[in-house]
């Protein structure tokens, strides 16, 4: 009797182990439609799915993160991206919801810079100032998409050739932007270009992050903590005047982790100025590196965003401009509702000859990391 328990106990096993085997989650790559621009050109959603089933969707319309699904405390997925349900919201967002901002991410005063000695004039598409990279910049145009699983994770590699004076820049510029979801829940984000003319370049990820959920109230209880010791005061029409400044006792002081809210209010002309937080920060590592930039805990949810990256400044944004737009699910997305921290070079770098440079030779090559990493944090202690 004995025997015969454990020999169907032994044919059980044999033939659940190779469905168990078979249910053991691997990372995943779907495409799907997404729809078709004004112009009609075709528009590609890519989902990224990690072991963990933590999922991270792009569209090819301005290589835009459209969603990033993890997890909570409790282990309940939650969307933590602002983001439209379809292309017409994403061809008239104002607001920058996800894309690579190109060529380049926030402001040249007057639109104009000057490389060996020709003056290069681009749209003055904010305050008589040039912003992410003018009319049409990289977030309104189409890449190519190509989802692979490598090494075991889930990646989508996105390419756009920019041509000799789209939006009034020098160079024939090729660039490469591949989006790795690791089984780590790091959103993994490499650029690379190159061009065929001196040019300027200063690319970065436009994506509002809210860790208690995207639309579910204001960021101003996140707390947050940045890598960086100075600043670069703007002037009123945010453009830095060249200064890096100590952020010591100013409410841009993020060295230790500090509530978003509690001093977005104060009456320091850098906040007044910029309706809020919305200035880079200089990064407290050396220039190249891959290091910590900033770190963001969200304590109802749990949830805890670190970002790392080789570049040398970040723009912390509070999402001041958002102004109740619907977003996924019918879901308002009210001032405040979701902040951003764009990695960076600095603003104007191409007019500030002191801030590392923004020059792209031909012959040479552009190369920037970035890592969005989530995790949970249980009481004291933090996951991973
Ligand atoms: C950047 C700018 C802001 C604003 C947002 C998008 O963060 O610095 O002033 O333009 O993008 O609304």
């Amino acid at each position: 009797m004995r025997f015969l328990i454990s020999l169907s106990f032994a044919l059980i096993l044999c033939v659940a182990a190779p469905l168990l085997v078979g249910a053991v989650p691997a990372a995943r790559v779907d495409k799907h439609a997404f729809g078709k621009t004004a112009d009609g050109l075709s528009v590609d959603a890519y989902t990224l799915t990690n072991k963990n089933g933590a999922r991270v969707k792009i569209i090819t319309y301005g290589a835009r993160v459209v969603s990033i699904e993890v997890a909570d405390r409790g282990g309940k997925l939650g969307d933590v991206a602002l983001g439209y349900d379809d292309l017409p919201a994403y061809e008239k967002d104002p607001s920058y919801l996800g894309p690579i901002v190109g060529r380049y991410g926030n402001r040249i005063a007057k639109g104009r810079f000057t490389l060996d000695g020709q003056t290069y004039t681009l749209a003055q598409n904010n305050n008589g100032n040039h912003l992410h990279g003018g009319l049409r910049g990289f977030d309104k145009v189409v890449w190519t998409g190509k989802g692979s699983v490598i090494g075991g994770a889930a990646r989508l590699k996105l390419t756009y050739l920019s041509k000799d004076r789209e939006e009034g820049y020098p160079g024939n510029l090729s660039v490469t932007v591949i989006y790795t979801w690791t089984n780590r829940d790091e959103l993994k984000i490499e650029y690379s270009a190159q061009t065929d003319k001196p040019t300027v370049l200063n690319l970065t990820n436009h994506a509002y992050f809210n860790l208690a959920g995207a639309g579910v109230g204001d960021i101003l209880k996140h707390e947050m903590r940045i890598n960086a010791l100075r600043f670069t005061p703007t002037n009123e029409t945010s453009i830095p005047t060249g200064e890096l400044r100590s952020v010591k006792g100013t409410p841009l002081d993020f060295t230790s982790a500090t509530p978003i809210g509690s001093r977005i209010e104060a009456k320091y002309e850098q906040l007044i100025s910029g309706s809020g937080y919305d200035h880079n920060f200089v990064l407290n590592k050396p220039l190249g590196e891959l290091g910590l930039a900033a770190e963001v805990y969200e304590s109802t949810s749990g949830r805890v965003l670190r970002v790392y990256t080789t570049e040398p400044g970040v723009q912390f944004y509070s999402g001041n401009f958002l102004s109740g737009a619907i977003g996924k699910q019918g879901l308002a997305y009210p001032r405040r509702s979701g902040f951003c921290l764009e990695t960076q070079h600095f603003p104007d770098s191409p007019n500030k000859p002191e801030f590392p440079t923004t020059v792209l030779r031909s012959g040479g090559r552009y190369t920037q990391t970035t890592i969005y990493q989530f995790s949970v944090r249980r009481g004291q202690y933090r996951e991973r």
